[in-house]
């Protein structure tokens, strides 16, 4: 059996030992982001500015899931994208714990981005970017593999985590193209948390998932963050956010100036 205590398992900090130790609560800091803003320029529409958000500062430790917060436009989802380095903000730096550094997504080249989003960052939405023909077991196996985890392991806890997320088994070896949306939402949440990324994005992982599953995968993203997994997170019922969350962040107070 491969010993899985690598860095990015590294357990979390013990609460109340973070002030002793300066150094090990830099260690914990997974993600810093200060005085983020993003406005869009409508190019193709006279080029009409729409200000977004603007002074977004936030700290995220190991351990922590921050879950955002606001009226549906408060601009949540474009957060998490600039979190994810895949929105450009208009002003601001998001840093990310990256091996013992931290590196600003903003100013990095786009390898770097890529790199980071391969061994650091993971972004779990409701849907699922569908491979044309590669079967189901192998998609949420493929995590595994990349990280150097022998074939009948992966297997074995690919297998387990469809299993847990109640996914039939006579549709493992099939491609999920043609699978149901809350089918297939299942497949993309095996692949994500399989073999969790350090950092989470999580923009509405489980909506339209019923009841049963949704509490399924409430208890993956816990365990995960339990695991040290660093978490933001936008969901729209309450019930799970209360759920996830050990704290909110309201970006209705920061709204930009119109
Ligand atoms: N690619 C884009 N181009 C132009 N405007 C955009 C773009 N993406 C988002 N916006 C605008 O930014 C604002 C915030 O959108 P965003 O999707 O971040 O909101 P949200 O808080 O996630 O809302 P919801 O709860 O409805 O998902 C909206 O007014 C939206 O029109
Ligand atoms: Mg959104």
């Amino acid at each position: 059996m491969m010993d899985l205590m690598d860095a990015r398992h590294t357990p979390v900090i013990a609460h109340g030992q973070e002030g002793a130790d300066d150094q090990a609560m830099d260690q914990a800091l997974m993600l810093r982001v200060r005085d983020l803003a993003k406005d869009f320029t409508l190019h193709n529409q006279g080029g009409t500015v729409i200000p977004v958000v603007a002074g977004v500062s936030l700290d995220l430790a190991r351990g922590e899931a921050v879950i955002l917060t606001g009226v549906s436009g408060a601009g949540k989802s474009t957060v998490l994208r600039m979190l994810y380095g895949n929105y450009r903000p208009t002003r601001g730096t998001v840093e990310v714990r990256h091996g013992g550094r931290l590196i600003d997504l903003v100013s990095a080249r786009p390898r770097t981005v890529l790199a980071l989003r391969r061994s650091t960052l993971g972004w779990v939405s409701q849907f699922l970017r569908v491979i044309p023909r590669v079967p189901t077991i192998e998609i949420v196996k493929d995590p595994l593999l990349a990280r150097g985890v022998d074939d009948d392991e992966a297997t074995q806890r690919a297998s387990a985590m469809l299993r847990r997320l109640n996914l039939p088994e006579r549709l493992w070896r099939l491609a999920p193209a043609t699978f149901s949306g809350g089918e297939q939402q299942r497949v993309n949440i095996a692949r994500s948390f399989v073999d969790p990324a350090p950092i989470l994005l999580l923009d509405e992982p489980t909506a339209s998932l019923d009841g049963d599953n949704r509490r399924i995968v409430v208890d993956l993203i816990n365990e995960a963050r339990h695991d040290g997994a660093a978490i933001v997170g936008i969901f729209h019922d309450e019930e799970t956010r209360e759920r996830v969350a050990t704290r909110h962040f309201d970006l209705s107070q920061y709204r930009a100036a119109p």
